[in-house]
């Protein structure tokens, strides 16, 4: 028989878990640099995303894999996919800031059905089912519906696309300036959850990989906000990089008018 999405959340959320282990104990971590000085993998990176790919591959032998490491990049068509970010904040695991999280969301015929984001540091796990809700540990979480006035916004800054940098830092300048203040946390994922939980109104970055959003675009959906591209189309489910700004509706369609302005 079929596994319902729910039971599939539930195993995603215990193999994070267990993975949430092998980061909180990690030691000698080694670094190294992918297309950049500041884009890095770790050996930890490598051995959560295994573990993910081996307990996902229990689950449903048929699965495929859409992955941040080892350019493990499955056909995201195929009935059951988990898109996986082992390590979603690798910068901040290098550097021991402790906000780094564990992400998969979990695609059926093409729909991302489940999603679970895992940060070990702080025990949260965020989860949403389509259809169902999100969770954070459990309980229903709800974004907020605050005008951009009275909301903290996270931002990215896309590190590996400098080219990217001055639209970026200008829309940084006008969320600081409209918004109550700013957040740079470096997790792309933990910035969806943190909108999906209310405490952000807002989160913008104008260059994701599909494993760096799958996961917090459902919880934020489900937690009731909005996840669209910066020129307010749905989320790419592909392999190219995209725009991708999330919220409650009224702050996110505040800070679309402006940034039509900054253009
Ligand atoms: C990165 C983080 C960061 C964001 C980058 C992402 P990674 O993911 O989410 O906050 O600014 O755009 O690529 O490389 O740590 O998995």
């Amino acid at each position: 028989m079929e596994l319902s999405n729910r039971e599939i959340l539930e195993r995603m959320c215990a193999v994070e878990r267990e993975a949430g282990e092998l980061l909180l104990h990690a030691q000698g971590v080694l670094a190294e640099c992918k297309t950049g000085h500041r884009d890095v993998v770790t050996q930890y990176d490598r051995r959560v995303q295994e573990l993910l790919i081996c307990r996902f591959t229990e689950l449903l032998p048929d699965a495929r894999f859409f992955c941040e490491e080892n350019d493990r990049h499955d056909d995201l068509h195929a009935a059951h996919v988990f898109i996986i970010d082992p390590i979603d904040g690798t910068m901040n695991f290098v550097r021991g800031f402790n906000h780094s999280c564990i992400s998969a969301a979990f695609m059926r015929n093409g729909t991302v059905c489940a999603a679970a984001v895992y940060n070990p540091y702080v025990d949260e796990l965020f989860s949403a089912v389509r259809g169902e809700g999100a969770w954070l540990n459990g309980r229903p979480i709800r974004v907020s519906d605050a005008p951009l006035s009275e909301s903290v916004v996270c931002v990215g800054t896309s590190p590996y696309d400098t080219s990217l940098a001055d639209r970026t830092f200008a829309l940084i300048k006008a969320a600081y300036l409209e918004g109550l203040d700013i957040r740079r946390q470096g997790s792309a994922e933990l910035d969806l959850c943190s909108v999906a939980a209310g405490r952000a109104g807002l989160y913008f970055e104008l260059g994701l990989s599909l494993w760096d959003y799958a996961a917090g675009m459902l919880i934020v959906q489900e937690a009731g906000g909005v996840a669209l591209t910066m020129e307010g189309a749905p989320l790419p489910l592909g392999p190219e990089k995209s725009p991708l700004i999330a919220g409650g509706r009224q702050a996110l369609e505040e800070f679309l008018a402006l940034a039509e302005k900054l253009k």
